[in-house]
């Protein structure tokens, strides 16, 4: 019994070492380890408002799409559907922009309404549609998604847009 005990134990120990024989044969010497970088859990905020992200980028994005999907399509040419798959990339990109808060002065407000992030989530699923219809050069696919895109833009400003933006500035162009 005992014996048997005392066996067992050296054959473990004889497993143990082999083990750290094992690991230390598979760790690379200090000098060739990777350094691991700190892990960071909050998110990036550029210094700009969510109010210049919708003049800059979403309300660009989105007119390029609102105006080729009304075209003909026999005339569309490469490069407007290239414009098209950029712009559908853009609105979809916008929709991390504008949940995460910016530099205006409602914004971290705003992105912390469950009402915001549905109209976010409508944006992001209909520009998603979009891109998908775009890539297989779907037009009236193009043409009910743009539709949700729009449906967006005009619920989310119902409930959230000030009457006057907060900035002052209006889209010019
Ligand atoms: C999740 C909410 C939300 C969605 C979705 C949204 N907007 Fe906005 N938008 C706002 C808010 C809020 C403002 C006002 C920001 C401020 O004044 O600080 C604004 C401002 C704007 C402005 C600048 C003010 C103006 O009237 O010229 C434009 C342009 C604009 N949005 C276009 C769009 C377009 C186009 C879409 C859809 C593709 C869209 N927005 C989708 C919330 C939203």
């Amino acid at each position: 019994m005992r014996r048997k005990a005392l066996r067992s134990a050296a054959a473990w120990s004889v497993l143990a070492g082999l083990g750290a024989a094992l690991l230390s044969a598979c760790n690379p010497p200090a000098d060739q380890q990777v350094a691991r970088e700190p892990v960071v859990n909050v998110p990036f905020v550029p210094d700009i408002s969510i109010n210049e992200i919708m003049v800059g980028q979403v309300d660009h994005a989105a007119n390029q799409i609102l105006k080729l999907s009304m075209a003909d399509q026999a005339r569309l040419t490469i490069g407007d559907w290239q414009e098209l798959e950029h712009s559908a990339i853009q609105l979809i990109s916008s929709t991390s922009a504008i949940t995460m808060g910016g530099a205006g002065v409602n914004d971290a407000m705003w992105v912390a309404q469950i009402g915001w992030r549905d109209y976010t989530s409508q944006l992001n699923t209909a520009a998603t549609s979009a891109l998908r219809a775009i890539r297989s050069k779907d037009l009236p696919a193009l043409l009910s998604a743009a539709d949700g895109i729009r449906e967006s833009c005009d619920g989310c400003h119902q409930q959230y847009k000030p009457d006057t933006p907060t900035e002052g500035f209006y889209r010019a162009h």
